[in-house]
């Protein structure tokens, strides 16, 4: 196998930096506690831990495992494993390429959010609704966080997202701890709200819980998008696949988790549990922390810092992203960096616009029964990523053979979790990824409620 030198992180801790970079960000902080407040509150968190514990990880160690074997970006990787699966990088590249600029809408929303706040203002819970629903100024936040993601890729990414992880994931936890223990003791009805969050409720467990789950999995550890094969071709062979993948996953899940504690309790306070305002979507973030920082000494200020630090992830994620598809494009292309990036940041910055106008002025169109943006959010996690992930599978156990796959962990000592890993990839992985593509589709053919997510 070719295996031609590439550049690779620094030292052991470097690869988890970055890939934990990648990893956590908006899908964590903005995505996960709304969807933990709508699917029940603790029995999706339970839900959750167990599916990252099992199939998250499995797909993780896959991934990373076939990047370092191969030493090539997605498409060459899946391609030089076996030439009839080219497409699947193909596909999973198309991915961030589809994400990114929804990503990218929402990373515009944090700068707005933390100037506002830095400059004094805060945004009362109305505010977002009234944001988002004008077109100019979100989109012109979209092109600052474009523009600030793109000239980041263009410099080259590795050593600059190590370096921004190594002291925003720290700030980001004591900033989340903080607002956390400030929210349950000072807002009124927050434990009620707390036990939503963790205790969980069986009543409320569906089929629909399962595949809320694994679709933010998916979002949340980077996975399906070739993100984990482009940071896994720059992985040392001397570091441990298997102990990265577990730390990237604690991180992951631990602030995933430490958000929800953020967002749900007050959330439910506020409201009194009412499930409207439970189930709010995209903008439970935004509603819930301005009127907790509202009440908070210093409010103004630790409100900033916080949206910042948030902006800060949000952008070792995106990069990460962009990269994937530039370094493809590199890859296969031979063309110089800018001309990868502008093509990416063109194309962007054009699905960018139809999902601002979508939250705005389109919000009455509604392809599959739903408004454009979570239509996006559905095509990309719903549908194309299942269909990466079972094709990884089907490749890996019928074509391929897992053993390749353990054969490179096991290169940097005995690999513990193998039994679970072949029992996942070989069996509860194609079982999971079925259901959630039988899922998609019956919600669109068909009325019944229980298809509906
Ligand atoms: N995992 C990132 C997050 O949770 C999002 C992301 C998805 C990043 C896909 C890279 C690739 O915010």
């Amino acid at each position: 196998m070719d295996t031609t030198k590439r550049s690779t992180f620094t030292g052991k801790l470097g690869f988890v930096l970055a890939a934990a970079g990648s990893a956590v960000g908006l899908g964590n902080i903005w995505r996960f506690p709304y969807l933990a407040a709508k699917y029940g509150g603790g029995i999706f968190l339970l839900v959750y831990i167990a599916l990252s514990v099992t199939f998250g990880f499995s797909l993780m160690v896959a991934e990373i495992a076939i990047g370092r074997k191969t030493r090539k970006s997605p498409i060459c990787a899946y391609r030089l494993l076996h030439r009839r699966f080219g497409f699947v990088g193909v596909l999973a590249t198309v991915i961030s390429l589809l994400i990114l600029p929804y990503y990218a809408v929402v990373g515009g929303w944090i700068i707005r959010y933390s100037l506002n706040f830095l400059g004094g203002n805060f945004a009362s819970p109305d505010y977002f609704s009234a944001y988002t629903g004008g077109f100019l100024q979100p989109f012109l936040w979209l092109l600052v966080f474009l523009a600030i993601t793109t000239l980041i890729v263009l410099c080259g990414v590795q050593k600059g997202i190590e370096r921004v992880s190594r002291f925003v994931m720290p700030l980001l936890i004591i900033l989340m701890l903080f607002i956390v223990i400030y929210s349950l003791f000072a807002v009124e009805g927050a434990t009620n709200g707390l036990i939503y969050y963790l205790k969980p409720d069986f009543s409320k467990f569906s089929i629909k819980t399962v595949v809320a789950a694994l679709c933010q999995l998916f979002f949340s550890m980077s996975l399906g998008m070739g993100v984990m094969i482009t940071f896994g071709s720059y992985m040392q062979r001397d570091v441990s696949i298997e102990r990265s993948a577990h730390r990237i996953e604690l991180f992951d899940s631990g602030i995933a988790i430490l958000a929800g504690l953020m967002i749900v309790p007050a959330c439910f306070a506020f409201s009194g549990g009412d499930p409207e305002a439970l189930g709010a979507g995209p903008s439970l973030m935004f509603e819930v922390l301005p009127q907790i920082f509202s009440g908070m000494p210093a409010g103004r200020l630790i409100g900033g810092v916080f949206f910042l630090t948030v902006l800060l992830a949000a952008l070792t994620s995106s990069i990460s992203m962009m990269e994937t598809v530039v370094s493809t494009l590199q890859d296969s292309r031979r063309l110089s960096r800018i001309y990868c990036c502008l093509p990416v940041l063109a194309f962007s910055i054009l699905l960018g616009v139809i999902i601002c106008l979508g939250f705005s002025h389109w919000k009455s169109f509604t392809p599959f029964g739903m408004p454009l943006p979570d239509a996006v959010d559905f095509v990309t996690n719903n549908v194309l990523l299942p269909i990466v992930a079972l094709s990884t599978c089907i490749m890996l156990t019928r074509f391929v053979g897992l053993q390749t796959v353990t054969e490179e962990i096991s290169l940097s000592g005995k690999f513990k979790g193998r039994a679970l890993f072949s029992a996942v990839i070989r069996v509860l992985a194609p079982i999971c990824l079925v259901v959630i593509l039988l899922w998609a589709i019956l919600g669109v053919v068909t009325p019944f409620e229980l298809f509906q997510l």
